[in-house]
């Protein structure tokens, strides 16, 4: 005696409570990362115009954008260093008194209750703004592997809990495993940005990290937006080569590849909502055109619905700040 020839999904949608009770997929503060990045000089607190909402600040100001983060209950940040002199070969990277390693120190020396991921990486320290050194116009990959360990083995000397290398050279997992190991930091894991696309959403981030390159692009080491095998031979060397965890970056335009990553490796997926995907949702709500923190939550919902475990975003105290609201 069946009343209905066709099944009805709207039961379960009735109320805000069941639908709750059914929801797949829930954000968590305890998912995010906040990047910060740490300029070198005194009392700047300085937005970045392409990224409302963003700041670079100077040590002086880094306690207390900790005392904010800790009140929000952000587990983690991911520090990018911006210094005062830039040179060929990155120096200020691995500097053992750079801005980064002065940043992880001050960070650690206030609490162990946050999380600080390493950047490693040699575009903001480097004149010509790519990611290690330059040889006949490109980047030289085997000259610059150990410039990316030192800068590795420096930051986790500094008391870094992870080391995230985002340098793209073909080698850096091993070779930045090796040296923590030599070194020492046999325990501190590397989150590898192991997918990165060469992507136009990274726009924005070039002006606050001041990376932009001075010459060509960098699509000879970051990857093709229009490749998917390409982004699983990565990840599987990555995998092979120890990585802990694996980056998948932007995080929008490449929701299939955090699923593929998500159903082949069981370690934890990390998306990278970049700059310019904060950029055109800040823009837009700016202008009234959509709603912040419903579109925000939507994405984020998202890329965990995709397969993600983490995410790095620089809606991290915007969203800790409304699921708070909520609670
Ligand atoms: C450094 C690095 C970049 C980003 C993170 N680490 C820039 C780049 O590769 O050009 C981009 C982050 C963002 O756009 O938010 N290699």
């Amino acid at each position: 005696m069946t009343m209905n020839e066709f099944d009805r999904h709207r039961r379960l949608r009735k109320s805000a409570t069941l639908r709750s009770l059914v929801r797949e997929t829930k954000l968590n503060t305890s998912d995010l990362v906040y990047p910060l990045f740490i300029v070198e000089g005194e009392t700047i607190k300085s937005e970045v115009s392409s990224m409302p909402g963003v700041f670079q600040i100077s040590l002086d100001y880094l306690d207390e954008e900790i005392d904010e983060l800790l009140t929000l209950g952000i587990p983690a940040v991911l520090l990018f260093g911006i210094p005062k002199e830039k040179d060929e070969v990155g120096s200020g990277a691995y500097d053992p008194h750079g801005i980064v390693q002065k940043a992880i120190r001050q960070i650690k020396q206030k609490t162990d209750k946050l999380l600080v991921i390493a950047d490693t990486c040699l575009c903001e320290y480097t004149s010509h703004g790519h990611c290690g050194v330059i040889h006949d116009h490109d980047v030289d990959n085997d000259k610059s592997l150990p410039l990316h360990v030192k800068t590795a083995v420096t930051q986790a000397e500094a008391g870094a809990d992870i080391i995230a290398p985002s340098n793209m050279m073909d080698g850096f997992v091993t070779e930045i495993r090796k040296g923590l190991d030599e070194a020492g930091f046999c325990e501190i894991p590397i989150m590898s940005y192991a997918v990165k696309y060469a992507s136009a959403f990274y726009g924005p981030f070039r002006d606050a990290a001041d990376s932009t390159p001075q010459f060509g692009d960098r699509k000879t080491y970051q990857m093709d937006p229009a490749n998917r095998l390409e982004a699983m031979r990565e990840a599987q060397s990555d995998i092979e080569e120890g990585a802990d965890f694996i980056i998948v970056k932007p995080a929008l335009s490449y929701m299939d590849i955090i699923r593929e990553m998500r159903n082949a490796h069981p370690v934890p997926v990390v998306a990278y909502n970049v700059s310019g995907e904060y950029s055109m949702i800040k823009a837009a709500s700016l202008n009234g055109w959509i709603d912040e923190k419903a579109v925000v939550i939507e994405k984020l919902t998202s890329m965990k619905r995709a397969g993600a475990d983490i995410i790095i975003t620089y809606f991290a105290k915007d969203v800790a700040a409304w699921l708070q609201e909520k609670s």
